[in-house]
């Protein structure tokens, strides 16, 4: 793979310098571009001891345009990876500005070949310009991995801003779009059952997971329909999204779904029971013993499964003991294509999983790492399966 590798000027550039150094690792021939920003944190020398080749840096020096200028480096480039992109860097990009060697060699190569991985403050990334910015590139066809949740470079800053780790931009890279056009349906975050209007049951589920799949069918190519529980996650992009709070309405809405779409895949934590009834107005504590009645909620994975055509299904299995025996039962009692066993203690929460993917043909994969990858490693074992 022919990889033109465009450094913004932010922090993370100096995590560019591995992506250099694993995309070569990975085989791929890499070429790099830095913007005057990009030269206050690395150095062209870094880039050009890491891949073997000279670096873009200036439109106007004359042996670097002879050697392989900006529109050679274009043509050349069968990926272009923009990592750090920054929020200048991306509106520039926005706009069409042609004012140094990386925007001028991104110019000349379709949006569509972009690989764009934002690396910004989180209230820089919140702001609505960024969005727009952004999500003007990505109708025009331009890739988007991340940007991932955690502790900025200002220490006390937490949220979505930083790189996404070199080893997954690689891995992005790598991959191609093998779920083009098919459409799917992932559900992901809690239920809440009511009991009273300020009081509901629930679980400790983030959506993570969920959403993870649900970006990483996008990045492949697919149509996803994400239908999520409560969550604190940001939307999305390129995804249709449907929220739902109790398990009754997910039925529905998976229900409503169903018919349009070849896979689905059930990542949300769906509560097994309700209360009876829900009261009109805030249940005050009573004397003596306090009995909750509770009803079961509806099934809807299994009640999926019982029908005679279905799409392919995955499902989860959250467990707390005898976790791969546990998955396996629901796997044939749910008759479902595949289900994904974790242990809610590595799982509810956290940026990364551990996990073991039964499939009803007796295949067996044991997966760890963070919950993007894993996504990937599922829609992995789901594409080999649609084939066939
Ligand atoms: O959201 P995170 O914080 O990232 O955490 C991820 C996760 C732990 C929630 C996720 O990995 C997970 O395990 N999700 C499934 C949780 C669950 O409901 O497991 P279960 O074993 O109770 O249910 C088995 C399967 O049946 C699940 O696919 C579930 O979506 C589905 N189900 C369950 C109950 C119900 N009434 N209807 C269903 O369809």
């Amino acid at each position: 793979m022919r990889v033109l590798l465009c450094v913004g000027g932010g922090i993370a550039a100096y995590k560019a310098c591995e992506l250099a150094r694993l995309l070569v690792k990975a085989g791929s021939q890499v070429r790099c571009a830095l913007t005057r920003a990009a030269q206050k944190f690395v150095t062209p020398l870094t880039f050009q001891a890491l891949t073997g080749q000279p670096v873009l840096t200036d439109l106007f020096a004359a042996e670097q345009e002879l050697a392989a200028g900006h529109i050679a480096l274009a043509d050349w480039a069968e990926i272009a990876v923009v990592a750090p992109a920054t929020a200048n860097l991306i509106s520039r990009l926005r706009m069409g500005r042609a004012n140094d060697a990386v925007t001028a060699a991104l110019l000349a190569i379709p949006p569509r070949r972009w690989l764009i991985a934002p690396a910004m403050n989180e209230k820089m990334w919140a702001s609505p310009a960024v969005q727009e910015n952004l999500g003007i590139l990505c109708d025009r066809g331009a890739r988007v991995i991340g940007p991932a949740v955690g502790e900025m470079a200002e220490r006390s800053h937490v949220g979505p801003g930083r790189l996404v780790e070199p080893p997954e931009i690689v891995a992005a890279v790598l991959r191609r779009r093998d779920l083009e056009g098919v459409p799917v349906l992932v559900t992901a975050g809690p239920t809440r059952e009511a009991l009273d209007p300020v009081r509901f049951l629930s679980n400790p589920s983030s959506g993570k997971m969920g959403y993870a799949l649900a970006e990483a069918a996008r990045d492949r190519g697919a149509n996803v329909t994400l239908i999520a529980g409560p969550t604190s996650l940001p939307d999305v992009r390129d995804v249709r999204l449907v929220h739902i709070e109790s398990a009754e309405d997910l039925a529905r809405a998976v229900d409503e779904h169903i018919a349009q779409v070849r896979v689905v895949v059930m990542a949300a934590a769906v509560a097994d029971q309700r209360p009876a009834r829900k009261a009109a107005q805030k249940v005050k504590k009573t004397e003596g013993k306090e009995v909750l009645e509770l009803v079961r909620t509806p099934d809807i994975l299994a009640g999926l499964g019982a029908r005679k055509v279905h799409p392919l299904l995955v499902g989860f299995a959250a467990e707390t003991q005898d976790v791969e025996q546990n998955a396996r039962d629901k796997l044939s009692r749910k008759q479902l294509d595949l289900i994904v066993a974790n242990d809610v203690k590595d799982a509810f929460g956290k940026e990364t999983n551990r996990v073991v993917v039964l499939a009803k043909d007796g295949g067996r994969a044991e997966l760890s790492g963070t919950k993007i990858a894993l996504a990937h490693a599922i829609w992995d074992m789901v594409r080999s399966r649609l084939r066939a």
